[in-house]
């Protein structure tokens, strides 16, 4: 049975494409259940939607900073389209411990940047300004240390003397669409094997 795969995204989704994209692979072990924004102007809601998949944003900001109410609606949602994985792809809410260990062992982030370096925001500029000669990405599973989970996969590329934060920001996004893809074929098959790209 093919496991039944929730994406959460806050904005363009373009990791969520990518892993839309190579779910429609009818031998992949996973298959998407259900895409979810925390905001409704999200880009990504209509590209799931032109991709058949259901898309529907529930907005946080309804709850008034109530993020136990807004994750009792995001559970609720995700059970009743039957999940087995969560995937965050670009979703930028903080989560809270209750609602990370409902999904313990089953939720994946991706981040960019080569974890345990740069966790939190800014990655980009950080990587730049610390002076390192590579910078990347990486998907983890979640837990409620932020950013710190057992890592599943990362993927790596040269930082060239030009680069400012949002060209090496435009040069990684297309590693992040070949590593989140590749971790989760492996994941949903039960395989814990890291993957490794180079770029
Ligand atoms: C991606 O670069 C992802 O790694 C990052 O947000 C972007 C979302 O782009 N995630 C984080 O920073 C999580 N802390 P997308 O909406 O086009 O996939």
């Amino acid at each position: 049975m093919r496991k039944r795969v929730a994406i959460l995204i806050s904005g363009s989704g373009s990791n969520m494409v990518s892993l839309l994209r190579d779910m429609s692979d009818r031998q992949h072990p996973a298959l998407p259940c259900v895409v979810v924004s925390n905001r409704p102007d999200a880009g990504g809601l209509a590209k799931a939607t032109e991709l058949g998949v259901e898309a529907l944003a529930i907005d946080h900001r309804i709850f008034k900073g109530d993020r136990a109410a807004f994750e009792t609606q995001l559970t609720r949602t995700l059970e009743e389209h039957g999940t087995e994985i969560v995937c965050l792809a670009g979703f930028m809410r903080v989560l809270t411990p209750g609602f990370i260990e409902r999904w313990a062992g089953r939720m994946l982030n991706i981040h960019p940047s080569i974890l345990p370096l740069f966790p939190g925001l800014h990655t980009h500029a950080r990587a730049i300004d610390a002076g390192m000669a590579i910078h990347g990405c990486t998907v983890h599973e979640v837990t409620t240390d932020l950013d710190a989970g057992p890592i599943l996969g990362q993927a790596a590329i040269p930082i060239e003397p030009e680069d400012t934060p949002d060209s090496l920001a435009a040069r990684l996004l297309p590693m992040e669409h070949k590593l989140y893809p590749a971790v989760l074929r492996r994941f949903a098959a039960g395989d814990r094997r890291k993957v490794s790209l180079l770029g």
